[in-house]
């Protein structure tokens, strides 16, 4: 099932929006970082709060160099979604938590369909990737 969140003029680097598809009721996030679109389930696995809601941003990361004091440097700056609730920072791209790689909040692949493409999907047409390989056509479902 395809779902169309808007037009990607509509979503510059760095903005987001929340979609409520019928079959996901708490929503999905849909974030442009840096001209790439990802999107991830508005649940956070800690204890269900809105995680799409939080803010976005970088992190934080430590550093101890061997003949030096401790420093910290800010990373991965607009790549990062904070839970509103308890502050847990999770990867946009990857959905996993930054401080523990196990946990994870469900992500949705997103692409960019062509303006006819839209059309098709507007009017309801349900499509499949067709592809011909050597003399036969394959059929993706
Ligand atoms: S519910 Fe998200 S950090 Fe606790």
């Amino acid at each position: 099932m395809k779902f169309v969140v808007g037009a990607v003029d509509d979503l510059p680097p760095g903005a987001s929006t929340i979609v409520y598809p019928d079959k996901v009721k708490s929503g999905i996030g849909v974030f442009n970082v840096n001209g790439e679109f990802y999107a991830l389930k508005n649940t956070c696995p800690h204890m269900g709060g809105p995680l799409c809601k939080g803010h976005v941003r970088g992190t934080s990361e430590a550093a101890l160099p061997a003949d030096g004091l401790p420093e910290t440097h800010w990373v991965r700056d607009g790549e990062v979604v904070s839970c509103p609730w308890h502050h847990w920072e999770f990867e946009i791209k990857t959905g996993r938590t930054i401080f523990k790689s196990n946990q994870k909040v469900r992500s949705y692949p997103v692409s960019i369909e062509s303006p006819e493409e839209l059309e098709r999907l507007k009017a309801g047409v349900e499509t499949v990737p067709v592809s011909i390989e050597g003399a036969a056509v394959v059929l993706e479902i």
